[in-house]
């Protein structure tokens, strides 16, 4: 199975991939560490790789950027970030493809991800997922040794654990149905999420409801104000298969 890169709507915004980043200095350090760092589809300007450089350059650490874009008119002409319409680059340490594979079909999306991921370091990780437009809520796989799928959010709006519903990866978003165990897993939350109305606010009500979920595997933490829930995934790149969830 082989995919036709295309060139998609290049829509980005300032700020957009910015929980994304955190997460990754905090959470994938020795994958940032372990080569270049790939922005594939990085849409008009290469905002959101220039500011991915910053942070990585803030947190002291020396790689290799690129920012990939289909349309070369969208390519970011800035010193220190190297520039490509295909992915050439080999042992990447970080290959983040976010709100790309929206407009790419269930088979397509299958054949990018392992495509994609032949181009990793042996400790590099492909992030592949959605945010909205201004950086407050996100989600996405976290592709590598220890494949996850991470959930991001600074409750800057009325939160609720099935917001996260239509930000899910592309894979997975039209999939969660009564029956799977994503829909269970939501589910559950969602009930103890709504059961702990003694937290007066919604960070605590976040980390309370998914303490009492007693899930093993399930990590859950904070970076900056914003909060992040990992769930163990199960995914055999060589056989395209739809990733699972890990519980
Ligand atoms: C919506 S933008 C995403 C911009 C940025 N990553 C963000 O999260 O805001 C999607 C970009 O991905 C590019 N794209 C889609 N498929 C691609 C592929 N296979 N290789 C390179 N670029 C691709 C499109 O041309 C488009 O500019």
């Amino acid at each position: 199975m082989t995919f036709q890169p295309k060139i998609t709507r290049g829509k980005t915004s300032e700020g957009r991939l910015r929980l994304v980043d955190a997460y990754l200095l905090e959470r994938h350090r020795s994958a940032l560490e372990s080569g270049p760092f790939v922005d594939l589809g990085c849409g008009v300007g290469g905002l959101t790789t220039i500011e991915s450089k910053s942070a990585i350059e803030q947190a002291g650490l020396v790689v290799e950027i690129w920012a990939v874009d289909a349309d070369e008119a969208r390519l970011p002409a800035v010193d220190g970030i190297q520039t490509s319409t295909a992915l050439e680059v080999v042992d990447i340490g970080v290959l983040r493809a976010m709100n790309v594979l929206r407009q790419y079909n269930v088979d397509d999306s299958l054949a990018a991800l392992s495509e994609w991921s032949t181009h990793l370091s042996t400790q590099g990780v492909l992030v592949e997922g959605t945010s909205d437009k201004h950086g407050e809520l996100a989600a996405f796989f976290c592709l590598g040794r220890s494949p996850e799928l991470v959930l991001m959010t600074t409750f800057s709006r009325d939160f609720g654990p099935w917001i996260f519903r239509d930000y899910l990866p592309q894979l997975w978003r039209r999939s969660v149905k009564p029956g799977t165990a994503l829909f269970g897993f939501f589910r559950a939350w969602a009930a103890e999420f709504q059961a702990s109305s003694e937290c007066t606010d919604a960070p605590s009500r976040f980390f309370a409801s998914l303490d009492a979920l007693g899930i093993d595997g399930l990590k859950a933490g904070s970076i900056d104000g914003s909060a992040y829930l990992s769930l163990p995934v199960v995914w055999d790149p060589q056989n395209h298969a739809i990733p699972a969830l890990g519980l």
